[in-house]
């Protein structure tokens, strides 16, 4: 059974709130490394928060056990996870998660919760986060600009799963307009707050998915002030906040390897991952632990056990050949997952129209059938496969012999590159 989190309060859509200031003096991108390693041991060492959590923090701090020590600890305990499904609003809500980990995905983000939201309103939780005992590694992640509102928040899902993830990327206007994700660029001092509160008062670690600066070494110092403020893991999407067209434009893995370089933490590359030869390729170049993807999966699923859409077949290295499944297959699976874990009907709909997109662009009065739909049920969607299917159309997914033999026959691939 899923389980979601419980308690009752208001809900409201307004995403908006007022930030703290920054600090005047505050000049974190020219300062010295040295100075504010000292800060954050003094800041650790007056912390007023009385939490267990942040005493044993302190505790581990006066033993010598290094945030860099634990931050490794925690990665090889959770089995050095390489292939990951990354943080989608609306799309990496738990059936999603649950496909991709059967099709070789070791770990994976939640879409992004908002955190003031998520701690005053029951209703947003239990629909926007749901997770089961097989749905591990896992990232849960916030966007937020209030440190308080975010370990508040924090603390619910701290049970549940293995980082609780920053989003500091978000490029999108609603992000502008509520002053979070890749807008907090422009405030770093809120940003190290942020970290610092959970890494202070959480047991699990804090992760971070930051986009890049224009300039290569402004990031390199955003990154390491993330690292010194207690972040234990950094996702780098190598695009910068006005990069918005990731199909147009290409991630900078060149910036992800300088970054990786520089810091202590592991370090995770997002970006370009189309198909599993990205993946060999991307963590060649960027030294990364493990790679993040996002647009790809959602129109192939299956693509970290080896499957490819025809799109990739032509080129691809080595010799690909029909696999035994295409998109509605996965659909179909899917849509399985979103019986045994319900999910609003708006995100089901989403995922129909990314997977089967190549379909549709062949029948689109298939398409329309849908889009006529005001309210789905899981028969009409069962029912318009079967239809797909009859039409006779062929639209496999590729793979190399290699990598269909990763799907074991519990269904879990064995996902190592
Ligand atoms: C539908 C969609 C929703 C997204 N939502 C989030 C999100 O909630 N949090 C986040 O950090 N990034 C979000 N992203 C960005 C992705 O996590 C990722 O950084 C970006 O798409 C680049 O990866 P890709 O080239 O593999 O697509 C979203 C992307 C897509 C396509």
């Amino acid at each position: 059974m899923a389980s979601s989190l419980t308690q009752t309060q208001t809900q409201t859509q307004t995403i908006h709130s007022d930030p703290p200031q920054p600090d005047p003096e505050y000049d974190l991108l020219c300062s010295d490394q040295q100075q504010q390693q000292q800060q954050q041991q003094q800041l650790l060492l007056s912390s007023s928060d009385t939490s267990p959590f942040s005493l044993g923090s302190l505790t581990r701090c006066l033993a010598g056990e290094s945030h860099i020590d634990r931050a490794w600890a925690h990665w090889l305990k959770l089995g050095r996870p390489k292939l990951i499904v990354a943080p989608m609003v609306d799309n990496s809500e738990l059936p999603f998660r649950m496909l991709c980990r059967k099709y070789g995905a070791e770990a994976a983000y939640t879409p992004m919760l908002h955190s003031r939201i998520f701690t005053e309103t029951e209703k947003y939780r239990d629909q926007e986060f749901t997770t089961c005992k097989e749905d591990r590694p896992l990232f849960v992640q916030f966007c937020a600009n209030d440190p308080d509102i975010l370990l508040e928040a924090a603390k619910r899902v701290e049970p549940f799963c293995d980082y609780v993830d920053i989003n500091l990327g978000c490029p999108q206007r609603i992000a502008k307009r509520g002053n979070y994700g890749a807008f907090l660029m422009d405030n770093l001092p809120l940003v190290k707050s942020l970290v610092q509160k959970l890494a202070l008062n959480l047991q699990v670690p804090v992760s971070c998915k930051i986009r890049l600066f224009p300039d290569l070494q402004v990031t390199i110092n955003y990154a390491k002030m993330l690292e010194e403020a207690g972040c234990s893991l950094l996702a780098v999407h190598g695009r910068t906040r006005d990069e918005k067209d990731g199909k147009k434009i290409r991630a900078d893995w060149n910036a992800i390897r300088a970054v990786k370089d520089a810091l202590r933490i592991p370090v995770l590359a997002n970006g370009n991952i189309r198909h599993i030869d990205d993946v060999q390729k991307c963590l060649e170049e960027t030294g990364a632990e493990g790679v993040l993807s996002a647009e790809s999966l959602l129109e192939n699923p299956a693509l970290f056990a080896g499957y490819r859409t025809g799109e990739w077949v032509v080129g691809s290295e080595g010799c690909d050949k029909v696999g035994k499944l295409d998109q509605t297959d996965l659909l179909v699976e899917y849509l399985k997952f979103c019986e045994r874990y319900p999910v609003p009907w708006r995100m089901i709909r989403a995922h129909v129209h990314k997977m089967l997109g190549d379909w549709f662009r062949l029948h689109p009065h298939v398409r329309e059938d849908l889009n006529a739909q005001s309210k789905l049920t899981f028969e009409f969607l069962y029912n318009m496969v079967d239809r797909l299917r009859e039409l006779g159309t062929k639209m496999p997914l590729y793979t190399k012999d290699s990598h269909e033999d990763r799907v074991l026959a519990n269904g879990l691939a064995t996902g190592n590159v």
